[in-house]
């Protein structure tokens, strides 16, 4: 299709990440760093008005799915808002949370056909939970999973896994989808601004593959055409289980995903280095549509053409990007 959403490499995207805000009620040091940390000011994030002209805009030009991200994306206080005026397009709408207020969220979930819900938990270990957030509420953040997947959701698990951190625990998170249809999704750990990223501390798809065999007896699964995760299932389980293997194994070639920040910019990789401004652009009334085109056409075949190919060698100093709770996973 010939779109101004199609880059050079004749990928076209047509999954739109929004992030609603950088702010959270959590505090992962993978994802926030503890210092240098400035948040974005209010007048800098787009309205609600603002980011739906916006994703109107996308799905115009071919956008199929569009997930909400953060920071948390339920802490803006436009949420609500934003959800429902989103519920009106003809897409997929999906969310990323970190778990802790989407109970209060349920009916304008509901109202807005928002079915497809991703929780990012990385220790199911009381200890573990509260030195990886800095928090308290694992058992809550447990209960509202298992109270989505009870009612209908599409629940996707998120855990990053991280060496000496959490690894140990795959086989506990696997464990947990015997009777509950939840989607596992070990992800491996990846390198942002300030996030003490080291490429030991990187657990592989291999190697998450290796702990689990040693517990359960699992098959592949057919993936998608656009699936970053590579899925398995355990024998007489009612859930999944997956791998997202950005650094070992990257799937840049069926990339469909575009990313727009809380404060209006544009990212065509979750690498990039590059970011365009569409929220000032559209306050100036001018045209954003040349932006949006130009975005794609810069866009690099693999990893925002910033990281090396074999994960080894990347050296996270070089990196230039922000730090993940300001882009949005
Ligand atoms: N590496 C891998 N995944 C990360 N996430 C946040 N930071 C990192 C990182 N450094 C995850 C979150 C969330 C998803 C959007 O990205 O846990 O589940
Ligand atoms: Fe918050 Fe998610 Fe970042 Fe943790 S990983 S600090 S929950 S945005």
């Amino acid at each position: 299709m010939s779109s101004i959403l199609t880059d050079r490499h004749g990928r076209f995207h047509d999954y739109l990440r929004i992030s609603l805000t950088d702010a959270c009620n959590l505090r992962c040091q993978y994802c926030m760093p503890e210092e240098n940390m400035r948040f974005m000011k209010r007048s800098h994030l787009m309205s609600a008005d603002e980011l739906d002209t916006l994703a109107g805009l996308f799905v115009q030009h071919g956008v199929k799915k569009i997930r909400l991200t953060g920071g948390e994306p339920l802490v803006r206080k436009e949420a609500a808002e934003i959800i429902a005026l989103l519920g009106k397009y003809p897409i997929e709408l999906a969310i990323t949370t970190n778990g802790v207020l989407v109970d209060q969220f349920l009916d304008v979930f509901q109202n807005a056909g928002l079915r497809s819900i991703n929780v990012s938990l990385d220790s199911l270990d009381p200890v573990v939970n509260r030195s990886i957030t800095q928090r308290d509420h694992l058992d809550l953040v447990v209960r509202n999973i298992e109270k989505l997947a009870r009612t209908g959701y599409r629940v996707k698990v998120n855990m990053v896994v991280m060496k000496g951190v959490n690894e140990f625990e795959v086989g506990n998170f696997v464990a947990w989808s015997k009777d509950l249809p939840l989607h596992i999704r070990f992800i491996e750990y990846m390198p942002f601004d300030g996030n003490g990223w080291s490429s030991a501390q990187v657990t592989t798809h291999q190697q998450i593959l290796e702990m689990l065999r040693d517990r359960f007896a699992f098959h592949k699964l057919t993936d998608g055409p656009n699936d970053t995760a590579r899925a398995y299932q355990v024998e007489g389980y009612t859930g999944t289980f997956a791998v997202i293997s950005t650094m070992s194994q990257p799937f840049c070639e069926t990339c469909n995903r575009i990313r727009l920040t809380a404060d209006g910019k544009l990212k065509n990789c979750l690498f990039s280095q590059g970011e365009t401004d569409l929220l000032s652009a559209l306050r100036a009334g001018e045209d954003v549509e040349p932006l949006i085109r130009d975005t794609l056409l810069a866009k690099h075949a693999r990893l925002g053409g910033q990281l090396s190919d074999n994960y080894l060698d990347t050296d996270p100093e070089l990196l230039n990007n922000r730090a993940m709770i300001s882009i949005g996973g």
